[in-house]
């Protein structure tokens, strides 16, 4: 036995959670690594090749051989690529490249990698306010609405004709005929872009605070040669539109708002009498002890407490926190005026939970 606090331990526990603590050490550093691989595009173009010395692999990536070989003895002591020691040769496997590459979209979990190493830059900002309170601006993080995009092309853009769309009933079939749309905290705006480009006949509005989130929107718009969109920088708490819009969506955007309940009141209010609320938010109880089963529950609070709480703690705001949860959530949504409420989980997406809401 050991002796810790004047408390005895059994060896037996501290050894156990030493191994999960070098297990945790070993997958923060693949990911970090992984993000890598993303962002190089080394994963693309090891996807479906035949072994390949690291020379091979750095001229074909465009890439500076040492650190492609580095990267390559992360990856292959991580059990990620496979090594021929014969051959000095490098190897994806299929099942790997089918989970890792652009290719694999909307399966890409490279790409969710990203986010730890967009979030650690702000980690002396976080410390800080732990000792200080306060938060850390959206405008510190770079390449968020970057990251954000490619994310959202894998959760809501590839499943939104198939199995977000569907969720509201005949919503197809007016989205054909031509109603208003609004997506609240649009970001780049790729889902906008891609509802605006399906239904012509409809017309689409984008709000976000973000100026360059609104740019992206508008150049993809450009980019596609579209007419029926329209992207506004604008505060969500301060929409000041009145029964004008059929649909209004908010894809991951309500619980880092700084005044959440106001921008639930603004959207109620703008939609018409038989407009439908669309909300796709983080799938979480409210109350932590029901999260300890969310296999990824860490990570949800993590992200929480490096950005999503943070960013309107920065604006003295309500601070939900990424597990504000479904209880919450639904209250806030009764408090604004949605008298039905529907909830949805889609199979293709354990983050996020779909709420559809009406005046009732
Ligand atoms: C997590 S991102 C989601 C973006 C986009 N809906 C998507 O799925 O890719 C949240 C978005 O809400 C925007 N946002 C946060 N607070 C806002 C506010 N008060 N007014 C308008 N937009 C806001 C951010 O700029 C960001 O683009």
């Amino acid at each position: 036995m050991a002796t810790i606090h004047d408390t005895q331990v059994a060896p037996q526990d501290v050894e156990a959670f030493g191994n999960r603590l070098l297990e945790m050490m070993t997958g923060a550093s693949l990911a970090m690594m992984i993000s890598i691989g993303h962002r190089t595009g080394l994963f693309d173009v090891l996807a479906g090749e035949s072994p390949l010395t690291s020379y091979q692999t750095a001229d074909k990536a465009g890439l500076n051989e040492r650190y492609v070989r580095e990267w390559l003895g992360a990856m292959v002591t991580g059990r990620v690529i496979d090594y021929d020691s014969e051959t000095q040769t490098y190897q994806l496997p299929d099942a790997h490249a089918a989970l890792l590459t652009r290719a694999a979209t909307p399966e890409n979990m490279a790409a969710t990698m990203q986010w730890f190493a967009v979030l650690g830059q702000v980690e002396d900002r976080i410390v800080d306010c732990f000792h200080n309170g306060g938060g850390v601006h959206y405008s510190h993080y770079s390449r968020f609405h970057e990251v954000m995009a490619e994310e959202s092309a894998q959760t809501v853009v590839a499943a939104l004709h198939d199995h977000i769309l569907p969720l509201v009933p005949d919503l197809g079939d007016r989205l054909q005929e031509g109603i208003d749309v609004m997506d609240v905290g649009c970001g780049a705006g790729r889902a906008l872009n891609l509802l605006a480009e399906t239904f012509p006949s409809s017309r689409f509005v984008g709000v976000d605070f973000s100026e360059e989130a609104i740019e992206m929107g508008r150049q993809l718009a450009r980019d596609r040669g579209l007419t029926n969109t329209e992207f506004i920088v604008r505060d969500a708490a301060q929409l000041g539109e009145t029964v004008r819009f059929d649909l209004i969506t908010a894809f991951d955007a309500i619980h880092d708002q700084i005044d959440p309940a106001a921008v639930l009141a603004g959207i109620r209010q703008a939609l018409r009498r038989d407009g439908v609320f669309l909300m796709q938010d983080i799938a979480a109880s409210s109350h932590l002890h029901e999260n300890l089963e969310s296999p990824i529950a860490p990570l949800l609070y993590t992200i929480s407490c490096m950005h999503c709480m943070s960013v309107s703690l920065a604006n003295d705001g309500a601070g939900l926190g990424t597990c504000w949860g479904e209880e919450l959530a639904q209250e806030m949504l009764r408090d604004a005026g949605f008298g039905e409420i529907a909830l949805h989980h889609l199979d293709h997406d354990i983050m996020n939970t779909y709420y559809v809401a009406r005046q009732g």
